[in-house]
């Protein structure tokens, strides 16, 4: 069984704290909040305002996407008191060695993703310093897109890793999961999966969340 973490980016903004209080407690582990600069990606969503205005409402802790960048600019702003990890771009970095110190300093876990271009062995210098490694499923900018099957061998590449050199680093999957597919990345190793419209566009939510977790 894997975790999940919705993605409030597919959520009505117009009602969303009302959202995320509907999907915390139908089985989401976290909250993913998934930012975006316009220059990084070629999308604007929301900023650290929007996602602090959710601390009366969400009961799970928040999962920060950076999807911007020059991120250090900004990972302060991320960090509350329900905030576990906050992930940057591996791409977005100049120095993620400093990056990875920045974040554990504000007393946050932290994470690295990378976009479905890049091989996963660039994080093979890093492993020791990573709680969360993010694969990118889909290029990231956009909720609803296709899943991509590259992202397979790279989360059993970390999975792997993992189990013979004990790391302590969670793999996250992002992008085109539903309860349709799910199970491919489950068989690959995955954690913690990222589902956006899949969740919030169900008609039963609490049954996409179980399905896509693999609860028996
Ligand atoms: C893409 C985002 C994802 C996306 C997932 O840039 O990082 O979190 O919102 O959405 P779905 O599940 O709809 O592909
Ligand atoms: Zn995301």
């Amino acid at each position: 069984m894997a975790k999940i973490a919705p993605s409030i980016l597919a959520a009505d903004f117009a009602n969303l704290g009302a959202d995320v209080t509907d999907i915390c407690g139908r089985g989401t582990d976290y909250i993913h909040v998934d930012v975006m600069d316009g220059a990084f990606v070629p999308n604007i969503s929301f900023g650290s305002a929007v996602m602090k205005s959710l601390l009366g409402y969400a009961t799970v802790p928040f999962d920060v996407h950076l999807m911007i960048e020059a991120p250090d600019r900004y990972i302060e702003d991320f960090v509350t008191d329900n905030t576990e990890f906050i992930t940057v771009h591996y791409e977005a970095c100049s120095d993620l060695a400093a990056t990875l110190k920045h974040i554990h300093d504000l007393g946050v876990k932290a994470g690295v993703s990378i976009k479905p271009g890049t091989a996963p062995e660039v994080l093979d210098d890093f492993l020791d310093d990573i709680d969360l490694i993010l694969v990118m499923s889909v290029e990231p900018g956009f909720g609803g897109q296709k899943f991509m099957d590259n992202s397979l061998p790279k989360i059993s590449y970390y999975a792997e890793k993992k189990k013979e050199k004990g790391y302590s680093y969670i793999v996250e999957v992002d992008g085109g999961v539903s309860s349709k597919n799910a199970h491919i990345v489950r068989e690959a190793g995955i954690d913690l999966i990222v589902a956006g419209s899949a969740v919030f566009k169900a008609a039963d939510r609490t049954a996409e969340i179980a399905a896509i977790k693999g609860v028996e």
